[in-house]
Protein backbone atom coordinates (compact mmCIF):
# COMPACT_ATOMS: atom_id res chain seq x y z
CA UNK A 1 0.00 0.00 0.00
CA UNK A 2 0.71 3.93 -0.88
CA UNK A 3 1.39 6.85 1.16
CA UNK A 4 -1.06 9.81 1.38
CA UNK A 5 0.94 12.05 -0.99
CA UNK A 6 -1.03 13.78 -3.33
CA UNK A 7 -4.67 15.71 -3.39
CA UNK A 8 -6.16 13.23 -5.65
CA UNK A 9 -5.00 10.66 -2.60
CA UNK A 10 -7.09 13.00 -0.20
CA UNK A 11 -9.62 13.26 -2.48
CA UNK A 12 -10.28 9.22 -2.62
CA UNK A 13 -9.42 8.86 1.10
CA UNK A 14 -12.31 11.98 2.13
CA UNK A 15 -14.78 10.15 -0.36
CA UNK A 16 -14.36 7.03 1.08
CA UNK A 17 -14.75 8.07 4.69
CA UNK A 18 -17.86 9.65 4.20
CA UNK A 19 -19.50 7.24 2.00
CA UNK A 20 -19.22 5.05 5.43
CA UNK A 21 -19.94 7.71 7.91
CA UNK A 22 -23.44 9.03 6.01
CA UNK A 23 -25.12 5.74 6.16
CA UNK A 24 -23.65 5.07 10.20
CA UNK A 25 -25.94 3.90 12.42
CA UNK A 26 -24.13 5.37 15.48
CA UNK A 27 -23.41 9.53 13.88
CA UNK A 28 -24.89 9.86 10.61
CA UNK A 29 -27.57 10.89 11.18
CA UNK A 30 -25.43 14.34 12.16
CA UNK A 31 -24.99 14.67 8.92
CA UNK A 32 -28.07 13.39 6.99
CA UNK A 33 -30.61 14.74 8.99
CA UNK A 34 -29.15 17.29 11.66
CA UNK A 35 -26.88 19.39 9.02
CA UNK A 36 -28.30 17.70 5.96
CA UNK A 37 -25.08 18.49 4.70
CA UNK A 38 -24.72 19.33 0.49
CA UNK A 39 -22.06 17.36 0.02
CA UNK A 40 -20.91 18.65 -3.20
CA UNK A 41 -20.04 21.63 -0.89
CA UNK A 42 -19.21 19.98 2.01
CA UNK A 43 -16.51 17.39 0.10
CA UNK A 44 -14.00 20.11 -0.91
CA UNK A 45 -13.75 21.71 2.56
CA UNK A 46 -12.78 18.81 3.93
CA UNK A 47 -10.29 17.57 0.83
CA UNK A 48 -9.08 21.18 1.83
CA UNK A 49 -8.50 20.71 5.70
CA UNK A 50 -6.62 17.90 5.04
CA UNK A 51 -4.56 18.87 2.57
CA UNK A 52 -3.54 21.26 4.76
CA UNK A 53 -2.89 19.05 7.30
CA UNK A 54 -1.48 16.52 5.55
CA UNK A 55 0.48 17.87 2.90
CA UNK A 56 1.23 20.94 4.25
CA UNK A 57 -0.35 23.05 1.85
CA UNK A 58 -2.36 26.15 3.73
CA UNK A 59 -5.24 25.69 1.26
CA UNK A 60 -8.05 25.43 3.86
CA UNK A 61 -9.79 28.32 5.08
CA UNK A 62 -12.11 28.17 8.01
CA UNK A 63 -12.20 27.31 11.28
CA UNK A 64 -13.28 23.24 12.18
CA UNK A 65 -14.14 23.98 15.64
CA UNK A 66 -16.81 26.90 15.03
CA UNK A 67 -19.06 24.59 12.81
CA UNK A 68 -19.91 22.00 15.39
CA UNK A 69 -21.47 24.08 18.19
CA UNK A 70 -24.41 24.66 16.39
CA UNK A 71 -24.68 21.03 16.06
CA UNK A 72 -24.28 20.46 19.67
CA UNK A 73 -26.71 22.57 20.45
CA UNK A 74 -29.32 20.51 18.22
CA UNK A 75 -27.95 17.45 18.99
CA UNK A 76 -25.35 16.44 21.65
CA UNK A 77 -21.75 15.85 20.53
CA UNK A 78 -21.23 13.12 23.26
CA UNK A 79 -17.79 11.50 23.25
CA UNK A 80 -19.26 8.24 21.65
CA UNK A 81 -20.39 10.39 18.96
CA UNK A 82 -16.18 11.21 18.33
CA UNK A 83 -14.88 7.31 19.31
CA UNK A 84 -17.31 6.32 16.06
CA UNK A 85 -15.66 8.82 14.15
CA UNK A 86 -12.47 8.10 15.17
CA UNK A 87 -12.87 4.22 14.25
CA UNK A 88 -14.18 4.88 10.79
CA UNK A 89 -11.54 7.27 10.04
CA UNK A 90 -8.81 5.19 11.07
CA UNK A 91 -10.42 1.75 9.32
CA UNK A 92 -10.49 4.30 6.17
CA UNK A 93 -7.32 5.24 6.12
CA UNK A 94 -5.65 1.92 7.15
CA UNK A 95 -7.91 0.57 4.80
CA UNK A 96 -6.17 2.43 1.68
CA UNK A 97 -3.10 4.02 3.06
CA UNK A 98 -0.09 2.57 4.80
CA UNK A 99 3.20 5.34 5.93
CA UNK A 100 4.37 8.09 8.03
CA UNK A 101 1.36 10.46 6.47
CA UNK A 102 -1.41 7.90 7.06
CA UNK A 103 -0.38 7.86 10.87
CA UNK A 104 -0.47 11.63 10.93
CA UNK A 105 -3.71 11.59 9.37
CA UNK A 106 -5.18 9.00 12.42
CA UNK A 107 -3.12 10.79 15.26
CA UNK A 108 -3.90 14.64 13.79
CA UNK A 109 -7.90 13.52 13.58
CA UNK A 110 -7.32 11.59 17.22
CA UNK A 111 -5.65 14.68 18.96
CA UNK A 112 -8.52 17.31 17.61
CA UNK A 113 -11.11 15.00 18.14
CA UNK A 114 -10.74 15.22 21.74
CA UNK A 115 -10.39 18.50 21.93
CA UNK A 116 -13.38 19.04 20.39
CA UNK A 117 -15.28 16.49 22.25
CA UNK A 118 -13.96 18.52 25.46
CA UNK A 119 -15.48 21.67 23.95
CA UNK A 120 -18.89 20.22 23.09
CA UNK A 121 -19.11 18.99 26.52
CA UNK A 122 -17.90 21.75 28.13
CA UNK A 123 -20.36 24.08 26.48
CA UNK A 124 -23.07 22.18 27.00
CA UNK A 125 -22.46 22.38 31.17
CA UNK A 126 -22.84 25.86 30.26
CA UNK A 127 -25.85 26.55 29.13
C1 LIG B 1 -18.97 13.13 16.23
C2 LIG B 1 -18.05 13.63 15.42
C3 LIG B 1 -18.36 14.60 14.30
C4 LIG B 1 -19.54 14.89 13.67
C5 LIG B 1 -20.91 14.27 13.89
C6 LIG B 1 -19.24 15.92 12.70
C7 LIG B 1 -20.18 16.50 11.85
C8 LIG B 1 -19.94 17.53 11.00
C9 LIG B 1 -20.93 18.18 10.18
C10 LIG B 1 -22.41 17.79 10.12
C11 LIG B 1 -20.32 19.18 9.51
C12 LIG B 1 -20.98 20.18 8.54
C13 LIG B 1 -21.40 21.39 9.28
C14 LIG B 1 -22.06 22.39 8.38
O1 LIG B 1 -21.52 22.72 7.31
O2 LIG B 1 -23.13 22.89 8.76
C15 LIG B 1 -18.92 19.15 9.86
C16 LIG B 1 -17.96 20.00 9.35
C17 LIG B 1 -16.60 19.82 9.54
N1 LIG B 1 -16.00 18.90 10.37
FE1 LIG B 1 -16.96 17.61 11.58
N2 LIG B 1 -17.90 16.23 12.74
C18 LIG B 1 -17.33 15.45 13.70
C19 LIG B 1 -16.00 15.44 14.03
C20 LIG B 1 -15.01 16.07 13.35
C21 LIG B 1 -13.58 15.90 13.58
C22 LIG B 1 -12.97 14.97 14.63
C23 LIG B 1 -12.94 16.70 12.68
C24 LIG B 1 -11.46 16.90 12.45
C25 LIG B 1 -10.55 15.95 12.65
C26 LIG B 1 -13.95 17.38 11.90
C27 LIG B 1 -13.69 18.30 10.91
C28 LIG B 1 -14.64 19.05 10.25
C29 LIG B 1 -14.34 20.11 9.30
C30 LIG B 1 -12.97 20.58 8.87
C31 LIG B 1 -15.57 20.60 8.86
C32 LIG B 1 -15.79 21.73 7.83
C33 LIG B 1 -15.70 23.06 8.51
C34 LIG B 1 -15.93 24.21 7.55
O3 LIG B 1 -17.09 24.39 7.11
O4 LIG B 1 -14.95 24.90 7.23
N3 LIG B 1 -15.19 16.98 12.33
N4 LIG B 1 -18.72 18.15 10.77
Amino acid sequence: MEDITTRTQVEFLVDRFYEEIVRDNVIGFFFTDIAKIDLSKHLPKMYNFWESILLGNPVYEGNPMRVHFPLNEVAALEERHFNRWLQVWEKTVHDHFEGPTAETAVTRALNIARIMSYKMTNARSLE
